[in-house]
C-alpha cells in the first residue's frame, strides 16, 4: 500500500449506527482481534482485554447501558475493549493507569481500522455508563471498560465526516509558540466517467437503470459514498459527447459518472489517485477516466 492508499483507507472510514441483521464470521472477528494484538503498547506490557460481545440478549443490555443507543443491539458484535490496570500497575505503579487506557485505546483503534479493512463498518462509542456494563458483563474491578465498538455490515448509506483543518490542532515547540506553517492540504471533488456494458437491456432506462444499480453493488461497502449517475458517453472518434446511453441489439452501452469527495489531498494529481485508487479497487477491471478535479 502506498501513501495515497493508505490516505484513501483512512478517508473512506467513518463511524456507522445503523446495521443489517447479517452476522460476521468467525474469520472477521478473528481477523479484527489478531489485528489488535499487534498494536504498541507501554513496556510491550498489552494491558488491555475485550469482551466479545455477539450474543442477542447481552448486546440488548449493553444498548441499555450505553442510554439506548441504537447501534449497540443493532450491530452483530460488541467489541468491549478494557484498561487492565494489573497488568501495567504491576511495573509502573499510579502511572500505569494512564498506560492501561492508551494500550486499550490504541488497541480498539486498530480493531476499527481492522473492520474496515475487512470491509465492514464501526462505530466507537464512549458514552455508557460504566457500573451497568461491569455489572452485565462481570467485570473484575481492575479491568475498566473504555470502548464498546460497535462492528457489523452498516444499513444506510456511509457518509464522510468534516474535519477541523489540522492545523487548529498543532502548536509548534510549545503550546503558545510561534504559529507552525503547515502545508495545509485542501479537499477535492473528483469526477470520473466509465462505460458499461449491459446486456439484455430492454430500454434506454432500463440499461442506465441496470448499471447504476451493478456499480452500486459493486461500490457497497468499501465506497459507498461515492456518488452515481448517469454520464455522458463520448465519442471515440471526434472526442464530442454522445448521450448518456445507446442500445444496439439488445446490447446497451452506458457512461456514468462518478463523483468522490477526497478529503485532504496534497494536489489534484493526489486527489486523482486516491480516487482512482478507491473506487478502481471497487470497481476492478472497469475502465475509469478522469473527467474532473475540482478543489472544494
Ligand atoms: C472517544 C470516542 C467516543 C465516542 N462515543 C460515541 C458514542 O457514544 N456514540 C456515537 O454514536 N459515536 C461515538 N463516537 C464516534 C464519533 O462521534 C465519531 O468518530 C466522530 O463524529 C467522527 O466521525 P467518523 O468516525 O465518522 O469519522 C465516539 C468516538 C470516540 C473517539
Amino acid at each position: 500500500m502506498d501513501s495515497s492508499e493508505f490516505q484513501g483507507f483512512l478517508t473512506s472510514r467513518s463511524s456507522v449506527r445503523a446495521y443489517t441483521p447479517e452476522s460476521l464470521s468467525e474469520e472477521d472477528i478473528s481477523y479484527i482481534l489478531s489485528c489488535a494484538g499487534t498494536a504498541p503498547s507501554a513496556g510491550n506490557l498489552e494491558a488491555w482485554d475485550v469482551v466479545v460481545v455477539t450474543d442477542d440478549g447481552a448486546r440488548l443490555e449493553l444498548r441499555d447501558a450505553a442510554f439506548e443507543q441504537e447501534h449497540i443491539r443493532q450491530a452483530a458484535a460488541v467489541l468491549v475493549v478494557c484498561a487492565n490496570y494489573i497488568r501495567s500497575m504491576s511495573r509502573y505503579g499510579e502511572r500505569g493507569i494512564l498506560y492501561a487506557v492508551q494500550d486499550a485505546t490504541i488497541a480498539c483503534t486498530y480493531m476499527m481500522l481492522a473492520a474496515h479493512a475487512r470491509q465492514l463498518h464501526s462505530c466507537w462509542t464512549g458514552a455508557f455508563d460504566e457500573e451497568e456494563v461491569r455489572k452485565i458483563l462481570g467485570l473484575p474491578q481492575h479491568v475498566r471498560p473504555v470502548a464498546l465498538l460497535a462492528v457489523g455490515r452498516g444499513q444506510a448509506p456511509v457518509a464522510l465526516t468534516e474535519r477541523l483543518p489540522v492545523a487548529e490542532h498543532i502548536h509548534q515547540d510549545a503550546w503558545h509558540g510561534k504559529v507552525r506553517e503547515i502545508t495545509t492540504m485542501p479537499d477535492y471533488l473528483v469526477t470520473l466517467e466509465s462505460a458499461w456494458v449491459i446486456r439484455d437491456a430492454k430500454s434506454l432506462d432500463d440499461a442506465i437503470g441496470i448499471a447504476i444499480s451493478e456499480a452500486g453493488k459493486r461500490l457497497n461497502p468499501t465506497a459507498k459514498f461515492v456518488e452515481v449517475e448517469a454520464g455522458m458517453l463520448s465519442c471515440p472518434h471526434c472526442e464530442g459527447e454522445l448521450s448518456s446511453a445507446i442500445v444496439v441489439a439488445d446490447t446497451g452501452l452506458v457512461g456514468l459518472s462518478l463523483e468522490m469527495r477526497v478529503f485532504r489531498a496534497e494536489s489534484q494529481d493526489h486527489a486523482e489517485k486516491i480516487a482512482k485508487s478507491v473506487v478502481g479497487k471497487a470497481l476492478r477491471d472497469v475502465p475509469l477516466k478522469l473527467v474532473d478535479v475540482r478543489e472544494l
